[in-house]
């Protein structure tokens, strides 16, 4: 296993459509090291997400962490997402606060859908589909952005919010349910 390097902001990798992965693709050697070395970059940055194209490879393949709440991390899993799209969302979007490890020390308020459907593929390459609501919904959203390469900045309605970690603690901190 290894840590990953981390591509940030203004590298091309990010802002790549990703390629889809087929079932041999799924299975080999290099995939599945790939997919080990993602959960281990993800948990040694504390992120809640990681999609690939933030590793490099340019590949439809993204983790999502599924906490019991958003502080509850010791009980988190980690979901493997190959191939995701959306196949429902509902009408209804609610705003909150997303970072990303490509964007380091930046927040802003990003409204999403509150709830959606995905259809996927998990590691061994089996067809599932998984409902979401909330800050899960939320965070795949925000994974499934970048296989598209999406940023969250593209997704907030306006600047206002925009703050660095810093200033979040001092001035934004209050009005988070975070
Ligand atoms: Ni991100």
């Amino acid at each position: 296993m290894a840590i990953l390097k981390v591509a940030t902001l203004g590298n091309p990798v990010l802002r790549k459509q990703a390629e889809p992965l087929d079932d041999a693709d799924i299975r080999s050697t290099d995939t599945q090291r790939l997919i080990n070395d993602m959960h281990e970059t993800l948990a040694e940055y504390n992120g809640v997400g990681l999609a690939a194209p933030q590793v490099h490879v340019p590949k439809q393949l993204c983790l999502v962490m599924i906490p019991r709440s958003p502080r509850e991390r010791a009980s988190e899993t980690v979901l493997t997402l190959l191939n995701p799209e959306i196949v429902e969302a509902s009408d209804e979007m609610e705003e909150d606060w997303e970072g990303c490890l490509s964007i380091p020390d930046l927040r802003g308020l990003v409204p999403r859908h509150s709830r959606i459907r995905v259809r996927a593929k998990d590691r061994t390459g089996r067809e599932r589909i998984y409902e979401a609501e909330g800050y899960t919904a939320r965070v795949m959203q925000h994974e499934m952005d970048h296989l598209r390469g999406i940023v969250f900045l593209e997704r907030m309605t306006n600047f206002h919010s925009l703050t660095f970690r810093e200033e979040f603690q001092r001035f934004w901190a209050e009005s988070s349910e975070e």
